[in-house]
C-alpha cells in the first residue's frame, strides 16, 4: 500500500445505537487531541471513521454502500477506518472486501484508533479487534465541551445472550466502568455545559460499583451521587433489562426528583413461547407486573420498548399476544422490527423461518397500534404544564426545541437560550412533537 500525506480533517459517522454515538464522540475528541480537526460541514474529509452497526442485516450492507459512495468524482477515496460492532464481527471480512478501507477497530480498541491511522497512511493496513479487559476509557482524553445533553456509558456488554442477538459476541461480556471514573466524567460533562445526562449501556440497569466508602451499589445508587450536583438537572438511563430491574432502581424513579420519568424497557414479544425460544427470562406476565410496581412508584412514568415481529416459528395468533401487551401497557413510544437472522446466533438455525411477506404485515399491524399509542401519549399531554429543556433552536425564527420530562419532543417560541429549563404549556399534539407556549 502506497503512503498517503497524514489526514488533517476528519469525519465520525455513526449508526445504530445510543452507545455508539457516545463512542463515535469520543472517537471525534480523539483525534482531535491529535491534532486533526472536524471537516466542516459539506467539506471533504481526509479520514472517514464509519462507526458502524450489526444489530440487523440491512445495517451490514449499509456500510459496503457508504464506503462506495465515499469515492469522489476523480475516483480517489479518503482514508476509510470502520469501527464499531460491524467491525467487531466482520472486520477480516472487511479488509478482503474493500481494499479502500485501511482500519479496522473494534469498539474495545478505539483508543488506539490515531496511531492505526497514522500507520494507515504509511502504508500499513491495520485491523485492531481485540477485546482487552483493560480500560481503553483510561487512554482517552478528558472530555471537555458537552452539549445540553450528555450521554455517558456507565456498562458495555451483555450477558444475557436472547437468542437472535449479536451484542454479546460484538460488544463482549457485562463490564461496569468504576464508580469513580464516572463520577469525574459527569464533572466534567456538567463543567461542560451538560444539563441532562443519560447513562448508557447495552444492560445500563445491571451496572454495579463501589462507591467511595467501599460499599457495593447498584445503578440507583450511582444516579443519587449524580443527582448531588446542583447544576445537572436530569438524569436518565437506557437500555434497560427487566430482570435487572431491582427494587432500589424502582425506588429511585420514586423518590429521585432528577430522574427522569421515562423507561426504555425492551419486552421483543408478548407470547410466552416465544419469549422463552428468545431465551429472554421474562414471561408477559411477569413483564406487566414489574410495570405495576414501577407505576406504583412513578404514576407518570412513560414506557419504551422495544420489539421484534416474526422470530422463527411465530404464529399469527402468538404475534397478536404481542398486540395485547402493547395494549395493556400503552407505550409512549417504541422501537420495532422485523428478525433478521445474525449469523452465529442460536435463533439463526432454528426451524420455520417466517416469510417475508407475513414479517411486513406484523410489522405494519404493531407499528399501527405502537403509533396509535404514542399520539395518544401525546395528546393526554395537552393543557398540561411541564419544564423543557433546551436543546436548540428550530427551523422558524425565534423557535426552540427541547425535551419533555418525558422524553417529548417540545418546540416553542419565545426568549429563551439553549441549556435553559423553561416552563412551558403543552398546546398541540403530534405524533412526533408537541407545540408549547412559555409560561
Ligand atoms: N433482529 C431484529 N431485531 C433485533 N434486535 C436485536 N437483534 C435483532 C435481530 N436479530 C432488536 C431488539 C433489541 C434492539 C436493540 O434491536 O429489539 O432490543
Ligand atoms: Fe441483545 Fe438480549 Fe443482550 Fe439486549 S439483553 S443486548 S437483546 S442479548
Amino acid at each position: 500500500m502506497a503512503t498517503t500525506p497524514a489526514p488533517k480533517t476528519f469525519r465520525v459517522k455513526s449508526f445504530g445505537c445510543q452507545m455508539n454515538v457516545y463512542d463515535g464522540e469520543r472517537m471525534s475528541e480523539l483525534l482531535a487531541a491529535d491534532g486533526m480537526s472536524p471537516a466542516l460541514e459539506g467539506e471533504d474529509a481526509d479520514l472517514v471513521v464509519l462507526n458502524t452497526c450489526h444489530i440487523r442485516e440491512k445495517a451490514t450492507e449499509k456500510v459496503y454502500s457508504d464506503i462506495g459512495r465515499l469515492r469522489r468524482e476523480d475516483g480517489s477515496a479518503p482514508l476509510i477506518a470502520v469501527a464499531g460492532c460491524v467491525a467487531q464481527a466482520e472486520g477480516e471480512e472487511i479488509m478482503s472486501r474493500a481494499p479502500s478501507v485501511k482500519v479496522v477497530v473494534g469498539p474495545q480498541s478505539y483508543h488506539r484508533l490515531p496511531e492505526m491511522v497514522a500507520d494507515a497512511a504509511a502504508g500499513k493496513r491495520a485491523t485492531e479487534t481485540d477485546m482487552p479487559a483493560e480500560a481503553k476509557f483510561a487512554a482517552l482524553p478528558k472530555r471537555r465541551k458537552s452539549a445540553p445533553t450528555a450521554f455517558l456509558t456507565v456498562q458495555e456488554g451483555c450477558d444475557k445472550f436472547c437468542t437472535y442477538c449479536v451484542v454479546p459476541y460484538t460488544r463482549g461480556a457485562e463490564i461496569s466502568r468504576p464508580f469513580a471514573d464516572l463520577v469525574e466524567e459527569a464533572k466534567l460533562l456538567v463543567a461542560g455545559g451538560a444539563r441532562e445526562i443519560t447513562l448508557l449501556g447495552q444492560n445500563v440497569n445491571a451496572w454495579t460499583g463501589e462507591d467511595d466508602k467501599g460499599r457495593s451499589i447498584g445503578l440507583d445508587g450511582l444516579a443519587r451521587v449524580l443527582a448531588a450536583d446542583p447544576d445537572l438537572k436530569r438524569i436518565r438511563y437506557t437500555t434497560s433489562h427487566p430482570n435487572d430491574m431491582t427494587d432500589g432502581l424502582i425506588a429511585a424513579h420514586g423518590e429521585l426528583e432528577k430522574l427522569m420519568p421515562f423507561l426504555h424497557l425492551p419486552v421483543q414479544a408478548g407470547s410466552d413461547r416465544v419469549l422463552k425460544a428468545m431465551n429472554r427470562s421474562h414471561t408477559a406476565d411477569s413483564y406487566l407486573k414489574l410495570l405495576e410496581r414501577i407505576r406504583a412508584a412513578r404514576p407518570d412514568i412513560a414506557l419504551s420498548g422495544d420489539f421484534i415481529v416474526g422470530f422463527p416459528g411465530e404464529t399469527t395468533s402468538e404475534f397478536e399476544e404481542t398486540l395485547h401487551l402493547v395494549d395493556a401497557v400503552g407505550y409512549a413510544q417504541a422501537f420495532s422490527f422485523k428478525y433478521s437472522a445474525r449469523p452465529g446466533t442460536p435463533a439463526a438455525t432454528m426451524p420455520d423461518h417466517v416469510p417475508a411477506v407475513v414479517m411486513d404485515e406484523r410489522l405494519q399491524r404493531l407499528q399501527a397500534a405502537l403509533n396509535r399509542d404514542q399520539l395518544a401519549f401525546n395528546q393526554a399531554s395537552v393543557r398540561k404544564t411541564c419544564e423543557v429543556l433546551v436543546e436548540r433552536k428550530g427551523k422558524h425564527p425565534g423557535q426552540w426545541l427541547g425535551k419533555s420530562p418525558w422524553l417529548q419532543s417540545v418546540h416553542f417560541t419565545g426568549e429563551a437560550e439553549i441549556g435553559q429549563i423553561v416552563t412551558v404549556k403543552l398546546v398541540e399534539a403530534g405524533p412526533n412533537s408537541i407545540a408549547g407556549q412559555l409560561v
